[in-house]
């Protein structure tokens, strides 16, 4: 896929594109269109605007730009990092024409997502992801917010971008963990459901570690296709949106017991997405063919050590619980999938003891 691509995502008056191609960051693509007043400001990390801050400057160019350099880490997604977004924002006198610009990988979206969301009670925000997550997960969707100690995005609010821009070029430099990292999500949606695209998945694994420009541009299209659709359907995640968090339940649970950072968010999620599976109770065939895929994207399929009773109780600030009911999304085969409260508990104890 040389050419760029343009998936719309359709929210009525709030539809927005995903644009995704080659060469974008620091080309003739025209960001500042995006921008319906004259200021914006990039937020981005430490690691990150060394590598593209530059770029995406010029994509803006016309704006009154300023820019914000957090610290870089999931541990820095919080409240605070959320409050130092608005120091900057109320010093540089910005009013609610403003928009924020994301730059960087999910924690960075997710954080500046949020302050967008909560800025005089809203204002525009564009997605510029630069991390294979970001690309085919984080960025879409309008979910933002920040970490609390007790759970992973506890705190946050649907707020949708004007524009996703994706540069496929980014991910040269990506580091191969955090790559691998962003196969689990590509995964996740092959599972819930496109099984072709699973099988695909399959046959081009190699490709995608090795980082094969067309490779990773299919997956990334195809990605944002499947959460295009998902969320069109169900923005606010009252019914079929939850199937996205397949593997998340048990994924969250670690990143929380596990201390924020220390498994990257992908990695809890593919041993999430191992023990979702076996709660499933699918056929064997299947549950091996995942276990497969995910081993060979070089991704962990069992959970670190944890005590079980603190596992469930990290599992219990899960937002899908209701009623003080964990709600897990299981999958009846490769490909369809469904939210249910209606699970075997005692494989559940079984499941959660060979972690521990
Ligand atoms: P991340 O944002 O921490 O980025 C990973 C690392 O790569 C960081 O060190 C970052 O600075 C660096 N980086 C970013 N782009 C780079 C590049 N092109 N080259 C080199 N280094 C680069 O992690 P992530 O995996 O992108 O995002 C994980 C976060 O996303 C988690 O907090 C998770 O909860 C969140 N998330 C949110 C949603 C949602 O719908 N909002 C969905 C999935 C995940
Ligand atoms: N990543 C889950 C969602 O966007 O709904």
């Amino acid at each position: 896929m040389s050419a760029t691509r343009t998936i719309t995502v359709e929210l009525g008056e709030r539809s927005y594109p995903i644009v995704i191609g080659s060469g974008l960051l620091g080309g003739d693509f025209n960001l500042a269109e995006y921008v319906s007043g004259s200021d914006c400001l990039v937020v981005t990390n430490e690691t990150v605007a060394p590598l593209f801050l530059d770029a995406v400057i010029v994509n803006l160019s016309g704006k009154n730009v300023e820019s914000i350099c957090l610290p870089d880490g999931e541990k820095f997604k919080t409240v605070a990092t959320v409050e130092s977004i608005f120091d900057r924002l109320v010093s540089a006198g910005a009013n609610r024409d403003a928009t924020i610009v994301a730059l960087g990988g999910g924690v960075v979206g997710d954080i500046a997502g949020f302050a967008a969301a909560c800025y005089m009670r809203g204002i525009n925000f564009i997605q510029v992801p630069t991390t294979l997550l970001a690309q085919v997960d984080s960025a879409v969707g309008g979910k933002t917010g920040v970490n609390h100690a007790k759970g992973k995005n506890l705190i946050g609010a649907f707020h949708q971008p004007q524009i996703v821009l994706i540069d496929t070029d980014t991910l040269e430099r990506l580091p191969d963990r955090e790559l691998k990292a962003g196969l689990a999500e590509v995964i996740k949606y092959g599972a819930i459901a496109d099984v072709e695209f699973f099988a695909w998945l399959e046959d081009n694994i190699e490709a995608l570690i090795s980082r094969e420009p067309e490779a990773l541009a299919t997956a990334i299209l195809r990605s944002c296709e499947l959460k295009a659709e998902i969320v069109s359907a169900d923005e606010r995640e009252t019914g079929r949106r939850a199937i996205l968090n397949f593997g998340h339940t048990f994924g969250h649970a670690i990143e929380n017991c596990e201390g924020y950072g220390e498994w990257l968010h992908g990695e809890a999620v593919a041993a999430g997405m191992v023990m979702a599976t076996a709660l499933s109770g699918i056929a064997v065939d299947d549950e091996d063919r995942l276990r497969a895929l995910i081993e060979q994207a070089g991704l962990p399929v069992a959970p670190p050590h944890i005590d079980s009773d603190k596992f469930l109780t990290a599992m219990s600030m899960d937002k899908k619980v209701t009623n003080n009911q964990l709600r897990f999304v299981l999958i009846n085969e490769l490909g369809s999938a469904f939210v249910t409260s209606n699970y075997d508990e005692e494989l559940l104890g079984q499941i959660l003891k060979s972690a521990g």
